[in-house]
């Protein structure tokens, strides 16, 4: 990086307000300031003194992947934060201010739920199966910190797809939407549901970055779409096989969750993410601009 800085972009040409990431920065100051400590979990503590052997164990699972995954987000953002700021480029730093702030949030939220809600200070670890520590554990650190040395367009991509199309796109949307359903169809955990569905309002904007970056990226050099590809299809595995193992482990899953409804959900995740950035090939910026824009705006990444 740049030991002196030579030009400032706020004192020369300003900040382009019509660029996704300042679109999603706009969104963000909005959405994005909600805070974990103000939620209620009253009636969830309540609500969790009710629940079966079986039931606090399934939750305790769920949340231990949530969990673990906020805090891998979290301490894994930073490289791409040192990687957009090298190339100059503000207003995506701007952006990713408010997406770690967002994932330190995530972080603190689902601590207070086990403190306040599970009153658990086990060691939760044995929840994460083969396929999670291969995507959380290895994956997610390996490509963000590759990025450290080597900022290479290639590396970007490895590193966005990992985190933003697997880590967040495919593993905590059908996670977020397995459990946020499983509570709400069983009346349960007012607090834990109003934390996890602006969680989700968060995660959309994450994602939305991660769909912008890539396509970005692979307009520029269509090349990287190869490299997109194959980064996707080698996480495919270990992201379905984290549904997999969580069901193989419960013979009786409770709060009627099915198996195959959240293996089509990943899948169909993955198919819709691939589709989207395969649409960046040979389009132009401001194509790019159009369709993000609309995506932004809609809340579908
Ligand atoms: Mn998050
Ligand atoms: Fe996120």
């Amino acid at each position: 990086m740049l030991a002196t800085h030579h030009t400032f972009t706020t004192t020369t040409r300003g900040l382009d307000r019509t660029t996704p990431p300042m679109r999603l920065f706009e969104k963000a100051k909005r959405y994005g300031v909600w805070n974990p400590s103000d939620i209620d979990f009253r009636q969830d503590a309540a609500d969790w003194q009710r629940l079966s052997p079986l039931e606090q164990e399934v939750l305790l699972h769920l949340t231990s992947l949530f969990q673990a995954g906020e805090e891998a987000v979290t301490a894994d953002i930073l490289p791409l934060l040192l990687t957009v700021a090298a190339e100059g480029r503000l207003e995506e730093e701007l952006y990713l201010t408010t997406f770690l702030f967002e994932e330190a949030k995530h972080t603190d939220f689902f601590r207070r739920f086990l403190d306040e809600v599970a009153g658990v200070q086990i060691d939760l670890s044995h929840f994460h199966s083969p396929s999670y520590r291969t995507i959380v554990y290895d994956a997610l650190p390996a490509a963000m910190q590759a990025l450290l040395t080597d900022r290479s367009p290639a590396a970007q991509v490895r590193a966005s797809v990992t985190y933003n199309m697997i880590v967040e796109g495919v593993l905590a949307e059908t996670g977020y939407h397995a459990y946020l359903s499983a509570l709400e169809r069983n009346g349960l955990m007012p607090g834990q549901c109003q934390g996890i569905r602006l969680l989700k309002q968060d995660e959309s904007r994450h994602i939305a970055y991660g769909i912008y970056l890539i396509s970005r990226l692979v307009a520029e050099d269509d090349s990287l779409w190869t490299v997109a590809e194959d980064t996707m299809n080698a996480l495919l595995g270990p992201a379905l096989g984290v549904v997999a193992d969580t069901f193989a482990r419960y013979p009786v899953m409770p709060f009627g969750l099915e198996e195959g409804e959240f293996a089509n959900y990943a899948l169909g995740q993955f198919q819709k993410r691939i589709e989207r950035l395969e649409r960046a090939r040979g389009a132009s910026l401001q194509d790019i601009y159009q369709v993000t824009a609309h995506a932004i705006d809609h809340d579908d990444a």
